[in-house]
């Protein structure tokens, strides 16, 4: 197998929510063209709005060099349903945590990238080996998994396929690194190595709080003045969206076939009350319009 780093210079970005934006900001400050795309063309132009008015207050706080917003912005374009893929060199998918839409967003973006074409999904713990097999070209699938603040967090984790070849792997570092990433690899196991130690964590607290062990509060104020963590457990739940933790911890209760992964069920009722967390609002906790914890 080449060992070979294809350069990549053009990036479709499938699905524009909070990873799929940010995603595509990271790539477009990194100089490459960028088509961030959605099921909801509106969701992409929104994406897009949001970041120039946080570029440029950015901008205006000297907190980033001046033109940096018409620099960015300029090299995104947004459009509906896998808009821009068929030009681009990689395709990254950002589009919820599931299996059948990812399956089918696959068997799709193998019919129109281009044959060379590296198709990478964000999943935080689908299997990349069973995404591959929906395509035609299972040497050019692998995982990039970027952490929630994508601009702010430094890892991306690389999740290697069973097909995947060396040079797939060889491009897709390079370009973590061009981007100022820090990346690990990862063998294509649930949860990969990330979200197999975080979210059995979140879910422990969520049983914590469930038999009214603390309080949300304490349970939170515990991992981080205990800990060192940056953000409680359940905190950091609400950040990442309750549905995106739920859905990790069937697939790993699933998949492990372990008992000790079962999802708590105040994590299922919150989901199903359509509580997610920051982005709805309300999850553990209330959020005001800026994000603000309430
Ligand atoms: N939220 C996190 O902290 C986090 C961290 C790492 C990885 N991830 C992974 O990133 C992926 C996206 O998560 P998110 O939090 O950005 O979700 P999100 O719900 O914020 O965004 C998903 C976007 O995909 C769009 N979409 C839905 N179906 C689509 C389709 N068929 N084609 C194109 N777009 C479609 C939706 O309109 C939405 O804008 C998931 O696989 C998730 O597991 C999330």
């Amino acid at each position: 197998m080449s060992n070979q780093s294809i350069a990549i210079q053009s990036v479709a970005v499938v699905g524009a929510g909070q990873m799929g934006a940010g995603i595509a900001q990271v790539a477009a400050r990194g100089g490459l063209q960028v088509a961030l795309c959605d099921q909801a063309e509106s969701q992409a132009v929104q994406a897009v709005t949001k970041l120039k008015a946080r570029l440029e207050r950015q901008e205006a706080e000297g907190k980033v060099p001046p033109g940096t917003t018409v620099d960015v912005v300029g090299r995104i374009r947004t459009g509906g349903p896998l808009s821009g893929v068929a030009d681009a060199d990689l395709v990254i998918e950002a589009a919820p945590e599931s299996l059948e839409l990812k399956s089918a967003l696959f068997r799709s973006l193998s019919a129109l990238a281009k044959p060379s074409a590296i198709l990478a999904s964000n999943t935080s713990s689908l299997s990349i080996t069973r995404l591959a097999r929906e395509t035609t070209r299972p040497e050019l699938v692998i995982g990039m998994h970027f952490m929630n603040p994508v601009p702010v967090m430094k890892l991306v984790e690389v999740v290697r396929g069973t097909l995947t070849s060396d040079s797939t792997l060889q491009s897709v570092l390079a370009l973590a690194e061009a981007l100022g990433k820090q990346s690990i690899v990862s063998q294509d196991r649930p949860g990969f190595l990330v979200n197999r130690i975080l979210i059995p964590l979140l879910n422990e607290a969520c049983f914590a709080l469930e038999e009214g062990v603390g309080s949300k509060e304490d349970i939170d104020a515990g991992a981080r003045l205990g800990l060192g963590h940056p953000l409680g457990p359940l905190e950091l739940a609400d950040l990442i969206g309750l549905d995106t933790v739920l859905s990790i911890a069937e697939i790993l209760h699933r998949d492990f076939g372990d008992s000790k992964y079962r999802p708590c069920a105040l994590l299922r009722n919150l989901v199903q009350a359509g509580l997610l967390g920051r982005k709805t609002g309300r999850g553990f906790y209330v959020y005001d319009q800026n994000g603000k914890k309430s």
